[in-house]
């Protein structure tokens, strides 16, 4: 994969400000964005806070346009800690637009899906910001990107998003108000950890125990209007907001070779359920593609999965 020479950080160089989606840009600070890409989770800086679409009418104005597309949109209130299952934080009291209103009186996380499909500027964004993490890392090579979205969080103050692991490679930016960011590189995650979640179709989060990763691995990003951080696939993380309301912006995408990755895990739920011990991913890289090629079939998975075990062994 063609990779540019390593950037020298630019952080004592002012971003311009942004007042179109298309001027907006993100740095990375660190001068081998490249080599880091989806391994370790890096501090990044923005201009996308002074972008009118993040003001206050004009995400009322959005939020309103969930009222159509309730499926776009996410409200919950505050976990009680940071090890709370996902799913067991009460959730979907208010539609988003009414839950914006009431921030101040109560702990509320309004999450709103795919702007991009509601309003041209969303769009214009998430394209300019593929734009500079492409050029940030050298370009993708032959990976092909085959799903990018984002999404905007807005926030009470005082609120936890507890622990879990998204299967995408995130780029969060911080809009207003401070949060601080809890993140484990993906490595802090072992495979059987990981693979009970690949062998769901849809894209869903993942839970992990807070108690079970590496204190020592643990990065915490604090962040304010114009800081933000790379996020990569499967890093368990979890989120608080401090004495402030906060808005904050993420993009997320999905590469054909991150996806292969998770067939290939899911395969390997199978050959572990099987009482065998499946190579790690990346070990032998043909035997990878002739799992992952195998979760891609029509035919039933389990006697799939048993015809391909037999064809690998030796090799996982
Ligand atoms: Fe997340």
């Amino acid at each position: 994969m063609a990779h540019s020479a390593p950037v020298i950080p630019q952080s004592n160089i002012p971003l311009s400000v942004a007042s179109l989606p298309t001027d907006a840009a993100i740095r990375f600070e660190t001068p081998s964005f490249a080599e880091i890409f989806n391994v370790e989770p890096v501090a990044t800086s923005h201009n996308l806070s002074t972008l009118n679409i993040f003001s206050q009418d004009a995400l009322r104005a959005l939020a309103e346009k969930y009222q159509a597309n309730p499926q776009d949109a996410f409200v919950a209130s505050s976990a009680p800690s940071a090890n709370a299952d996902f799913n067991s934080v009460p959730h979907g009291q208010h539609a988003p637009h009414v839950a914006m209103t009431l921030l101040d009186e109560q702990p509320y996380r309004v999450l709103l899906k795919r702007p991009e499909k509601y309003d041209a500027d969303f769009r214009e964004l998430i394209h300019t910001i593929l734009q500079c993490i492409s050029d940030a890392r050298g370009g993708f090579g032959r990976e092909k990107v085959v799903r990018l979205e984002s999404s905007v969080f807005i926030t009470s103050a005082k609120s936890t998003t507890p622990i879990h692991f998204d299967p995408e490679i995130g780029f969060f930016c911080q809009i207003a108000g401070e949060k601080i960011y809890h993140v484990y590189p993906p490595a802090n995650v072992t495979e059987p950890e990981l693979e009970p979640f690949y062998i769901k179709s849809s894209v869903e989060i993942g839970k992990v125990d807070v108690n079970r990763r590496d204190p020592a691995r643990e990065h915490v990003f604090h962040l304010s209007a114009g800081k933000g951080l790379h996020q990569p696939q499967n890093a368990p993380h979890w989120v608080e907001t401090c004495s402030s309301q906060s808005i904050s912006y993420s993009v997320v995408l999905e590469t054909d070779a991150t996806r292969s990755l998770g067939r290939t895990r899911a395969f390997n739920h199978y050959v572990r359920m099987a009482g065998l011990a499946p190579s790690t991913p990346g070990e032998h890289p043909a035997a990878d593609a002739l799992k992952a090629n195998a979760m891609n079939a029509i035919l039933p998975m389990r006697k799939l999965a048993g015809k391909v075990v037999r064809g690998v062994r030796g090799q996982h």
